[in-house]
């Protein structure tokens, strides 16, 4: 071993509870409990055996079967687990944390149940996910919705208005039926970022009744990590001091979306009065498999141990290279038919997240499905998310600077193949103007190049008055 790779190895971060889980891995005890597929004990002989371990490895690493007292307990932790928890709950700043190997979608089921029940008036971010839809549905609790806006048509971003939020809850205050409940959605898929902190202070003072508040931040476990986004997330609003104390609050992480756990695994915060915790545990308790999934809580506790050690420095390279990928889309000519769609933020209330690209491909001849389709089958680079013009691209901090060079050279190639034919040429039909100042941005017959979309696209987003002759005409996209 190098000195180097030496004193790397003393920095091993601690995970207690992946160490525990790696020690009975070690054992490869025989089972008679359960779990047949156990060190493949159900395929000695089998024709299917090189298709499992295709999948999972010739180890059969991480599936096991084994209870207390050999490994913590999952719902009664004292041990590994309890101190897994607990070290998740400091690097986020809950007063508690609690695993789950059963995704957002439990803990957001896990989360209403401890807050609300049959007829708790309950007011909610209508942009939240299903699962929190169909859990009020359950309870049957009594629900009022908040509507979102479109914020721009090309990157399909929504978000609410907090004056629709607090005349809501202020009317409900006068009728003497407040809100018991409020559910947030902290962060969108598209890149939507809610300052929560915000949000409390003005509820404070337009709901005084209101105490307990869940934000789904599925997609929020990394902005724990970066200085400036921290300070947009529920548990930084929970600990401020002219909000301490006044809120119970829940938030609810997928922490596979963002940090280094495997699939379902997930994480709920808890910050309130002394018995938040315990309504938590019990919600758990009644809900989760009793079955979990112990290569899920071993990359939990690893995912939390790497947050805690190496999570700013992979944070900061995600967000650079998302930096990145915009310079090179406004400074390379081979991504010239490409432009970002910027959609400004509301001061205080939200910001977009720097690490989400929505990169408008309209001036191209091909849709962005089938980009996504030319994506996946010919350069092995995944999206998920398309509108009608646009491709969202998250720089999670699984991405690199090979990724990056991947994806750039992706999109190189798919303008060279799809960008507007000369014989396709277009041409503005009438006058665009942009007021102030009202010079034209385009006249009659000029051409429609992709440089010019940019600048409509950037002004439309600004919000700024657009002259045209025939306001029947759609302008041009
Ligand atoms: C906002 C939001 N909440 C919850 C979920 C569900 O999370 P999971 O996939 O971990 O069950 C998702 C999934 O995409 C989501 O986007």
């Amino acid at each position: 071993m190098s000195i180097q790779a030496k004193s790397l190895a003393r920095h091993v971060p601690k995970a207690s509870l992946a160490d525990e889980i790696a020690q009975a891995l070690r054992r490869q005890t025989v089972s008679f409990h359960a779990l047949p597929l156990s060190f493949g004990g159900s395929l000695r002989g089998s024709a299917l055996k090189g298709a499992y371990q295709e999948i999972l490895g010739t180890q059969w690493r991480g599936d096991l079967t084994v209870g207390a007292p050999y490994v913590d307990s999952f719902f009664f932790p004292k041990g590994s687990i309890a101190h897994a928890e607990a070290r998740a709950a400091s690097v986020f700043g809950a007063d508690a944390t609690l695993f789950l190997t059963a995704g957002t979608t439990l803990a957001n089921q896990i989360a209403v149940e401890s807050l609300a029940s049959n007829g708790t008036r309950v007011l909610i971010d209508k942009a939240t996910h299903q699962s929190i839809h169909f859990s009020l549905d359950r309870l049957r609790a009594r629900v009022d919705y908040i509507e979102s806006r479109l914020l721009c048509l090309d990157s399909e971003r929504t978000s609410f208005a907090l004056i629709d939020v607090l005349s809501k809850v202020e009317a409900a205050e006068k009728e003497g039926d407040p809100y018991r409940l409020l559910i947030l959605n902290g962060q969108s898929y598209d890149g939507v970022i809610y300052n929560i902190s915000t949000i409390l202070r003005a509820l404070s003072e337009f709901a005084p009744s209101l105490r307990n508040i869940i934000v789904d931040e599925a997609w929020g476990s990394w902005s724990y990590l970066d200085h400036e986004l921290r300070q947009s997330t529920a548990i930084y609003a929970a600990r401020l001091p002219d909000l301490a104390g006044r809120y119970n609050i829940i938030a609810t992480q997928s922490a596979h979306k963002s940090l280094s756990a495997l699939r379902q695994g997930s994480l709920i915060h808890a910050v309130g009065d002394g018995g938040l915790g315990a309504l938590v545990r019990a919600a758990r308790y009644k809900h989760h498999t009793t079955s979990p999934n112990f290569a899920i809580l071993a990359s939990l506790d690893l995912a939390c141990a790497q947050a805690e050690t190496e999570g700013v420095r992979l944070v900061e390279r995600a967000i650079r290279l998302a930096s990145e990928l915009r310079d090179r889309i406004a400074h390379d000519p081979l991504l010239d038919a490409y432009f970002v769609n910027e959609t400004p933020s509301v001061e205080g209330l939200f910001q977009i997240d720097p690490s989400k690209i929505s990169l408008n491909v309209s001036a191209l001849t091909i849709s962005p499905a089938e980009i996504r389709d030319v994506l996946y089958r010919e350069f092995d680079i995944y999206i998920n998310r398309t509108t009608v013009t646009s491709l969202l691209l998250n720089f999670h901090i699984g991405i690199n600077e090979d990724d990056l060079d991947r994806l750039s050279e992706a999109l190189r190639a798919i303008q060279k193949r799809y960008q507007t034919l000369p014989d396709r040429k277009r041409y503005a039909t009438g006058f665009v103007i942009p007021y102030p100042p009202g010079v034209p941005l385009m006249v009659p017959g000029d051409e429609i190049r992709p440089s010019t979309l940019r600048r409509l696209h950037a002004l439309q987003a600004s919000g700024i008055n657009l002259f045209t002759m025939d306001p029947s005409e759609p302008l041009p996209r």
